[in-house]
């Protein structure tokens, strides 16, 4: 199956690291224009960078998409560069790890902040430029954890678990209007995010996936792909997981 997009212009959050590189780097190999947009204005430099070299167009961006003004600077600068086809809310922070009686508040405001708030700013800016370009297909990066609970993380949990709903309801909205939203659930995927936990609790984690393994940036990128593609005219409003069985135990 040859998956193009060339002409369209994607908008890809947290692209300059782990899954969200992986993302940007295939929809600009697929032939897409690609906004690498992250808070570390340099590492996404590096992407779009490596996009160019590889014949493609990357464009990079820095800010914080807690920031609604942020978010909206992205989607100009999208409707600047061809308009706005193709959305991924990537961007992401797995936030302190405590029970929910010891969670700090602003813990809990920051994760919701950046893996829920920011999601429904993509989706209120990105909306109407897609509409103006005539359509279009979002992408906006839950989790395992937008189904099932983990401990030590209820901001987590909770903004994965909004999320879903979040894309389920802007589906429904948009249905006829030409726009496909759907979320995705990775389980656990060996990226930086992770870099922080030691090899007991890394071994552990593999453990709980069927296939005896983590994931790769790349195995959520292809599913990610195939969502936003024409392939996947008849998908929307659902939750699809790549999570090497971790669910179904
Ligand atoms: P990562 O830490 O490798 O990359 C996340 C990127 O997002 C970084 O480049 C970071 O600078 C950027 N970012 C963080 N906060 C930001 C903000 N406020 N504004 C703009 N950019 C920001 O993480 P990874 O693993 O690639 O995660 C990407 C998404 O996938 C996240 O939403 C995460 O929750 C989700 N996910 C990751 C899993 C994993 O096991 N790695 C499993 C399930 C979901």
């Amino acid at each position: 199956m040859d998956i193009r997009f060339d002409g369209k212009t994607a908008l890809v959050t947290g692209a300059a690291s782990g899954i969200g590189e992986a993302i940007a780097l295939d929809l600009g190999r697929a032939g897409a224009r690609v906004i690498v947009a992250d808070l570390h204005e340099p590492a996404a430099e590096k992407v779009a960078a490596q996009i160019r070299a590889e014949g493609g167009t990357g464009i990079a961006a820095g800010g914080d998409v807690a920031d609604p003004q942020v978010v909206e600077g992205l989607v100009d600068l999208a409707r600047r560069n061809g308009g706005l086809h193709l959305l991924v809310n990537n961007a992401g922070i797995g936030g302190e790890g405590k029970p929910t009686g010891d969670y700090s508040l602003d813990g809990w405001h920051r994760v919701i902040d950046v893996n829920l708030n920011a999601v429904f700013y993509g989706l209120r800016f990105g909306i109407p430029a897609m509409l103006d370009a005539g359509g279009g297909a979002i992408v906006n990066m839950a989790s395992i954890l937008g189904s099932v609970g983990y401990a030590g993380s209820p901001a987590y949990v909770a903004a994965k678990h909004a999320v879903v709903g979040l894309t389920k309801a802007a589906a429904i909205d948009y249905g006829d209007k030409g726009i496909r939203a759907n979320a995705v659930g990775p389980a656990f995927i060996d990226t930086p995010l992770l870099s922080h936990m030691p090899k007991e609790k890394i071994d552990w984690l593999v453990s709980r996936h069927p296939v005896g393994r983590l994931g790769t940036a790349a195995e959520v990128s292809a599913l990610v792909l195939f969502l936003l593609s024409e392939q996947a005219s008849f998908i929307t409003g659902s939750y699809h997981l790549v999570d090497g069985g971790y669910t179904a135990p």
